[in-house]
């Protein structure tokens, strides 16, 4: 058996060969220096270029949320910035994408707990909740299971959730992401018009380290960043009301050396903890709060940051 198919699968290696020189080789010019022929080459691949960047129909701006740690506050801060957005914003529609597809934020988060259903046109409609549309991949899955994918599956559910997904018309698409610098982001970027992001940090130095490092693959990449948010930055007494700083300015410093504003320092309060547990954000359980007042003001930062900002007309 073996010998019979070894010289199909070299002759099918051949033509592979073959096909992939086609596709990839630059014509080497002998007038040329080895060096600007690599030049030439290097010239032809960047003009291939990355993916092109598309625009979700309907929607004229997307916002990312991310950090390079885990745990610092991102989900927290997508989903009172969007339900925030919706309050100083009431004719706008916004809509909230999970993008982190191994540990769903969302379902818990604003309260929804179903499945979406397919329009005429096969689309998933988004769930709405305090007037938000959310997407989410806890919303396909059974919430107990765990997400056990490879690189590819998780590609292609983020394919899913953001082009199988009936979201406009959308003024502002909020997408929370998971921890890090890796494939997800990249294929956002990649592949969508992004208007901004916002970085969300703590301020130790080993979540400002990373979130430096965020920080450049946004630049890197032509991702203008918004700013930084400072969370659970300092402690509010409850006896006193008092703010008792936790830790050093070194996200001042994180900020200045990245030319980039703080947008707001969040303090760590037990009610924000508590309203996100109940899947109630704090902007609307309780909107006269000192809490709630801090993600208004941050959702005012933002528009006036997309204001100044590309806007998808398609
Ligand atoms: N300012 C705050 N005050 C009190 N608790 C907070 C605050 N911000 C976030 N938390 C709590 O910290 C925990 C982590 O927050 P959250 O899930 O938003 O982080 P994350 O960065 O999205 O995490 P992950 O990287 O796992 O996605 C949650 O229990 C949340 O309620
Ligand atoms: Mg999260």
């Amino acid at each position: 058996m073996s010998v019979i198919a070894r010289p199909r699968f070299s002759g099918y290696l051949k033509s592979l060969r073959y096909l992939w020189q086609r596709q990839h080789s630059t014509t080497v010019d002998s007038t040329r220096t080895k060096q600007e022929n690599l030049e030439a080459r290097q010239r032809e691949v960047m003009a291939r270029g990355l993916p092109k960047r598309k625009r979700i129909k309907g929607v004229s701006q997307i916002f990312l949320i991310a950090s390079g740690k885990g745990g610092v506050g991102k989900s927290t801060t997508a989903v009172n910035l969007a339900t925030a957005l919706k309050i100083i914003e009431p004719k706008k529609s916004i809509g909230l994408l999970d993008a982190d597809v191994f540990g769903p934020s969302v379902p818990l988060m604003m309260n929804i707990h179903e499945s979406p259903v397919l329009n005429q046109d096969n689309l998933m409609e988004p769930l709405v909740n305090y007037g938000v549309k959310c997407m989410s991949m806890g919303f396909l899955i059974d919430e107990k299971s765990p997400v056990v994918w490879r690189g590819l599956m998780v590609m292609s559910a983020l394919d899913k959730l953001v082009n199988q997904v009936a979201w406009g018309p959308l003024d502002y698409l909020v997408i929370d992401t998971p921890p890090g610098t890796g494939d997800t982001h990249l294929s956002l970027i990649q592949t969508l018009f992004i208007a901004g992001a916002l970085l969300v940090t703590t301020p130790q130095k080993v979540a400002l380290e990373v979130t430096r490092r965020g920080a450049n693959m946004f630049k890197k990449l032509n991702i203008p960043v918004a700013g930084i948010v400072e969370n659970m930055s300092s402690v509010t007494c409850p006896k006193c009301m008092t703010e008792v700083p936790l830790f050093g300015n070194a996200t001042l410093s994180l900020a200045k050396e990245l030319d980039v504003d703080i947008l707001q320092k969040v303090p760590m309060h037990e009610s924000i903890a508590e309203s996100s547990d109940s899947g109630k954000p704090i902007v609307l359980v309780a909107p006269k709060s000192r809490q709630a007042e801090t993600y208004r003001e941050l959702a005012e930062r933002v528009v006036a940051f997309l204001n100044k900002q590309e806007i998808n007309e398609e």
